[in-house]
């Protein structure tokens, strides 16, 4: 059966059994109320690694005073159920089906032996930047989000030691901070990345979309689309590198939306950047390509405001 671990010492030492026996290890980092999407990195560890192990961690130090951290969904007991009939889907492994051998669900003291405080002028302890690459798009609405993100997923790695780890495009500039986490770090961990699951009519898998209203989650659709909208415009007109023109077709698909016509979402930003550097483009290069991403506070149905994130990457 599934092994769960709640202790940073327990967790070392069946790693360590891992170790001996000569097993490679996949790591799904997550903070819970899994669905679809953690679900494809889960899969495509157990298709590749020999052991798969999933983390369940709802990381303080990546919330503001002012975010969700309280209201954040935690259902554990159904997460585990999830886990526990997940299996590797390719065929010639049919006899020898791969599961996920282990879930580490620590304690926030297990992961901040020296407390951790939301507020960012008060907090203790160790913590990991990874300057360069957190300061623009998610990291200038939130200034605290990948250090904290950086920080937790270190800590996860220095425990786990995994060979592989997943993370989804999803959060797109999470996997760019990761990666030169790893690099500059010098952790022989290899980063991969996953491609974002939708539902249906487009809307992106999101442990948040549980705050939205039927209503509010079937409107929440227009994000994709429009992001898509532009995608097709680019690869389908060749002469379609300017940014402005990009940016206006999302506009005009989000009108509706933002002016008060259907909807009255705000937006957070709309932005075109380099897939690496993560600098803002005017133009793209066919070849170096961009990540056309977009953050916006959706009413939720319930008389409050959701922030939804999405993404597309053009080649
Ligand atoms: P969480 O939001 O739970 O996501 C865990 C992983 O699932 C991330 O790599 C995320 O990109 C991926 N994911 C989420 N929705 C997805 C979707 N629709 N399609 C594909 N992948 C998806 O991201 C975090 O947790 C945290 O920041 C964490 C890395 C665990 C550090 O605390």
């Amino acid at each position: 059966g599934i092994k769960v671990f709640r202790s940073v010492k327990d967790v070392r030492e069946y790693r360590l059994q891992c170790t001996l026996r000569g097993e490679s290890v996949g790591f799904v980092p997550t903070m819970g109320a899994l669905h679809e999407g953690h679900c494809s990195l889960i899969k495509e560890s157990l298709n590749n690694n020999d052991v798969t192990i999933v983390s369940i961690f709802v990381n303080p130090s990546q919330f503001s005073p002012t975010e969700d951290l309280d209201a954040y969904p935690r259902t554990l007991d159904c997460d585990l159920e999830l886990l526990s009939v997940l299996k590797n889907d390719r065929d010639e492994e049919e006899n020898s089906s791969r599961k996920v051998n282990a879930v580490f669900v620590p304690t926030v003291s297990e992961m901040y032996p020296s407390g951790i405080s939301l507020d960012v002028n008060e907090q203790k302890g160790a913590f990991v930047s990874v300057l360069g690459v957190s300061g623009q798009l998610e990291g200038r609405m939130r200034p605290q989000f990948f250090r904290g993100v950086a920080t937790v997923v270190t800590k996860l790695f220095n425990v786990i030691t995994p060979t592989k780890a997943y993370f989804g495009q999803k959060d797109i500039q999470q996997t760019v901070v990761v990666k030169n986490l790893v690099k500059d770090l010098l952790l022989p961990i290899e980063i991969v990345v996953l491609p974002t699951i939708r539902e249906k009519s487009g809307l992106a898998l999101s442990s948040r979309n549980s705050y939205l209203s039927e209503n509010a989650r079937d409107d929440a659709a227009i994000i994709y689309k429009a992001l898509h909208l532009a995608e097709l415009e680019y690869y389908n007109n060749n002469e379609v590198t300017d940014s402005l023109e990009l940016l206006k077709i999302i506009d005009n698909v989000l009108k509706d939306y933002t002016d008060g016509t259907k909807g009255n979402y705000d937006i957070d930003y709309v932005s075109i950047n380099h897939p690496k550097t993560l600098d803002t483009l005017d133009k793209i290069t066919p070849g170096v390509g961009a990540i056309i991403s977009t953050a916006i506070k959706v009413p939720n149905g319930h008389g409050d405001f959701t922030r939804l994130i999405d993404n597309v990457v053009l080649k």
